[in-house]
């Protein structure tokens, strides 16, 4: 094994030509101008996070989880002009993979290919539960009532027995029949609206679409409708303490938090699918992100303004604070919000995931039944099929809270190596970069960091050690079980340093730096378990590409290389 080849890199020009009007052209329809993508985008943000997850990140941070989503849209906001950047430079299918082969090589890129299943598939199963809970309360609003052991997942339902903790877990528990010397336990709405969005996605892109922008403009009127209700209930007391549990509390929420924002980077995935991907790609990636941010900060001040932020410690958050205010109309209202809002996402993600197989298979990193495209409804078929499997296995045997933890790293791993791709990327000529000028295509601009970067880190240093007097001798120590809690802080710093004096000595440009860094910062925010599980995922996929992808690729860009040279 050669060790050039795990770090061959695919030019830029090569990758376009493979996905577009070269040996490979994708067949996908070109029908998403930057309204649809903007759509797509809010469709993929707003969702589980929004409507389940913002609780507990409530709860363990008080109002002053706000400040975790100024943080995290800071992150997003850098890693999205990253984003954007790629995509103007590379408009094919792949997202953050196709651009780690453009910036790191083909081992990094296999390594974000594997990470992203961790944001699409993985992301959708969290979801599906989230889905199912709040449709089980809206058939409930109609008299119908679901037995406990199908609405909930077998994990929750057995750590609900084991705790002996009363409610639907435990009665699921009790009441599930067996199957020989099985509980029969799952969560069949979860189930179904899997199969359902499986089906959308794979009939095609033009009907989903449709049934996506539908589904935007109904959460949208609802949630301004959450905000026009839920202002006249705020009681500004509620807003102090601000941080309850102080900024470890507020941190605590890092998953639940950074997981609303994910989806951005999901329009990425539609470029061979959109009009003018150069130009609308980056466009539609910032305004939803601008949007949804927005939507967040109001959102986050309202939750914890109607009510104490330890009532907010719920699944359905959105609900129980009308529920708490008596205001039974808008139960039912959120609760359809809810499921439209949810179901958007997984039908924005379920298309993603497709879409990132067929160009790993197009590079030979995955088998070749991955990039065919069905030849009545122009979609990656068998792609489309197993992403179903992988959404729709696991809710049979995971919980809600694994899959958030998880899918968060994995996506903030992704994140990192795309902003550090767009510091690797080699500068343009005068040419290259007039023609992105006239043709309207998005440039990231260039700030050089030189002095900016290190008196950022050198500021910060300052003002964090005198508005918490006691945080750095806290960070540095190691003693007892300490070492494991702190370790990622420590590297965070080492790496802030090292940084500092890259950007002196390369100029490194501004933008991509300040996402590299704040996405780490968001990375020191997972507890250590979500690295082990992180670090066996990462190892699982590293045997996949050694025993398949590292050998066939090599045939294939060697053949693909013949091809486009010729
Ligand atoms: N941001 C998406 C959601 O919250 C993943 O559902």
């Amino acid at each position: 094994m050669s060790f050039t080849n795990l770090f061959r890199r695919k030019s830029t020009s090569t990758i376009l030509k493979q996905g577009g009007d070269g040996d490979h052209a994708s067949g996908l329809q070109k029908v998403l101008t930057v309204r649809d993508l903007t759509f797509f985008g809010i469709a993929a943000i707003i969702g589980g996070g929004t409507f389940s997850a913002i609780g507990n990140a409530c709860f363990s941070g008080g109002p002053g989880v706000t400040l975790l989503y100024i943080i995290c849209a800071i992150a997003c906001g850098f890693t999205a002009m990253c984003y954007a950047e790629f995509a103007s430079r590379v408009p094919v299918s792949g997202s953050a993979y196709t651009y780690a082969y453009v910036s790191f090589g083909e081992l990094f890129a296999w390594i974000i290919g594997w990470a992203l299943i961790m944001e699409y598939s993985i992301g959708n199963i969290y979801i599906a539960f989230s889905w199912s809970g709040y449709f089980t309360n809206l058939l409930e609003s109609f008299h119908i009532h679901l037995p406990e052991w199908l609405t909930i997942n077998y994990q929750s339902a057995h750590s609900a027995f084991l705790e002996n903790k009363a409610g639907e877990g435990f009665n699921a528990w009790q009441n599930a029949p067996m199957l020989g010397s099985l509980k029969v336990i799952f969560d069949l709405p979860a189930v179904v609206i899997n199969l359902l969005i499986t089906y959308l996605v794979y009939k095609g892109t033009k009907e989903s679409k449709n049934f996506s922008n539908v589904m935007v403009i109904i959460k949208l009127v609802i949630i301004a409708l959450v905000i026009a209700v839920g202002v006249f209930y705020v009681d500004i007391d509620n807003w102090t303490p601000f941080m309850p549990n102080g900024f470890g509390g507020v941190m605590a929420g890092v998953s639940a938090v950074f997981f609303a924002y994910i989806g951005f980077d999901a329009v990425s995935t539609l470029a061979e699918e959109s009009k003018n991907p150069q130009r609308d790609l980056p466009k539609g990636m910032i305004y939803s992100l601008v949007i949804c941010t927005a939507i967040y900060i109001i959102l986050a001040l309202v939750l914890t303004g109607m009510v104490k932020y330890d009532l907010l410690g719920v699944t359905d958050p959105l609900a129980e604070i009308f529920a708490l205010k008596g205001v039974k109309w808008m139960l039912f209202i959120v609760s359809i919000a809810a499921v439209v809002a949810m179901t958007s996402v997984m039908l924005v993600f379920q298309m993603g995931q497709p879409r990132i197989w067929m160009t790993m298979s197009r590079d030979g990193l995955m088998p070749k039944k991955f990039a065919e495209i069905h030849p009545k409804h122009k979609t990656p078929g068998f792609a489309t099929i197993v992403t179903g499997l992988v959404v729709g296995l696991p809710i049979f045997f995971t919980d809600e809270n694994f899959v958030l933890d998880f899918t968060s790293i994995g996506t903030l791993f992704a994140f990192v190596l795309v902003c550090g791709g767009v510091l690797l990327l080699s500068p343009q000529s005068e040419e290259e970069l007039a023609e992105r000028k006239n043709n309207g295509k998005f440039r990231i601009p260039y700030i050089n960091s030189k002095f900016i970067f290190p008196a950022i880190v050198v500021g910060t240093i300052f003002i964090v050690s005198y508005v918490f007097p006691t945080f750095f001798t806290d960070t540095f120590d190691f003693s007892g079980d300490k070492f494991a809690t702190n370790i990622s802080m420590v590297v965070f710093f080492v790496l802030c340093g090292v940084m500092a004096v890259m950007a002196f000595l390369k100029n490194l440009s501004l933008i991509p730096l300040l996402g590299l860094i704040s996405c780490c910062y968001l990375l020191t925010g997972m507890a250590v378990s979500n690295w082990k599980w992180f670090g066996v995922w990462l190892i699982i996929g590293l045997v996949f590409y050694f025993s398949f992808g590292y050998k066939n690729s090599k045939l294939n860009f060697n053949r693909i290389k013949a091809t486009i040279e010729d």
